[in-house]
């Protein structure tokens, strides 16, 4: 299993007030799995990625990346989790002005201590799998916004991550747009087996995934698996269920 977590628990104090806002959530994603997490705002959703992300400690519960729990993990060995095993897409793709889009995908690579020869000949193999191989010299302004996430995901892989995590990556996108962030998690997952986690409101977004996860006020309320049904049933399948969810 690439990640597990088991009875995650996490509440937020404000003032004299705890506000408990994952109540025990556990899930397994195996690899090569492209998985999304959806539910209504306030639900839990990037509270849950954050802790998954080490970004914030969970009050109680389980998170094994591959094969290491992460509560084990002191700060600088969730740092370096962070920085070498798990992949970041975010909304707005966060791409560096002042760097060529072949300097952006290797970013990770420095950060995590690996740049080198190894990198690079990954980078010019995810440039040739996102098709970005003739515009790796250019810098962000000078791209299209499909080619910018394209740049984003291929950075995202750069260290070869466990894990990519995504916090509504098309949150911010018209539907080509999105449908671009898409395609390349779906190249991302197909070519290089990556294994994917992303939350998003989108049913399109979810369609693409293989299962998809609802959250309702901190608890598991649904897990939906794609199957052999096409994208579109699926699709349909989601819109009930969060119908249901909304009347429920
Ligand atoms: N740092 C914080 N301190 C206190 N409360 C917080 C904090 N972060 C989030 N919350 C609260 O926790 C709940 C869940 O927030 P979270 O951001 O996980 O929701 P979400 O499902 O991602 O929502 P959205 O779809 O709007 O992004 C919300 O009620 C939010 O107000
Ligand atoms: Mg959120």
């Amino acid at each position: 299993m690439m990640l597990t977590v088991e009875n995650l628990h996490k509440s937020y104090q404000v003032g004299q007030t705890t506000y408990e806002v994952l109540k025990g959530i556990s899930l397994e994603v195996e690899k090569g799995e492209f998985v999304a997490v959806m539910g209504p705002s306030g639900s839990g959703k990037t509270t849950l990625l954050n802790c998954i992300s080490c970004y914030i400690p969970a009050d109680c519960g389980e998170i094994i990346l591959g094969d290491r729990p992460l509560a084990a993990l002191d700060e600088t060995a969730l740092a370096a989790v962070r920085d070498k095993q798990l992949g970041f897409v975010f909304q707005d793709f966060l791409l560096l002005d002042g760097l060529t889009v072949r300097q952006n995908i290797l970013l990770p690579a420095i950060i995590g201590g690996s740049a080198g020869p190894a990198a690079e000949t990954r980078a010019d193999q995810l440039c040739q799998v996102f098709g970005i191989t003739p515009i790796q010299e250019k810098y962000p302004a000078e791209i299209s916004g499909g080619e910018k996430q394209r740049t984003a995901v291929a950075r995202a892989l750069i260290n070869n991550p466990l894990l990519i995590l995504a916090d509504e990556p098309t949150g911010n996108l018209d539907s080509r747009s999105s449908r671009a962030v898409i395609a390349a998690f779906e190249r991302a997952k197909q070519s290089l087996s990556a294994t994917i986690f992303m939350v998003t409101h989108d049913s399109l977004a979810a369609s693409f995934c293989d299962r998809v996860i609802m959250l309702q006020d901190g608890v598991i309320w649904r897990v939906l698996e794609k199957g052999a049904q096409p994208r579109d049933a699926f699709q349909d399948r989601l819109l009930d269920v969060i119908r249901d969810m909304g009347r429920g």
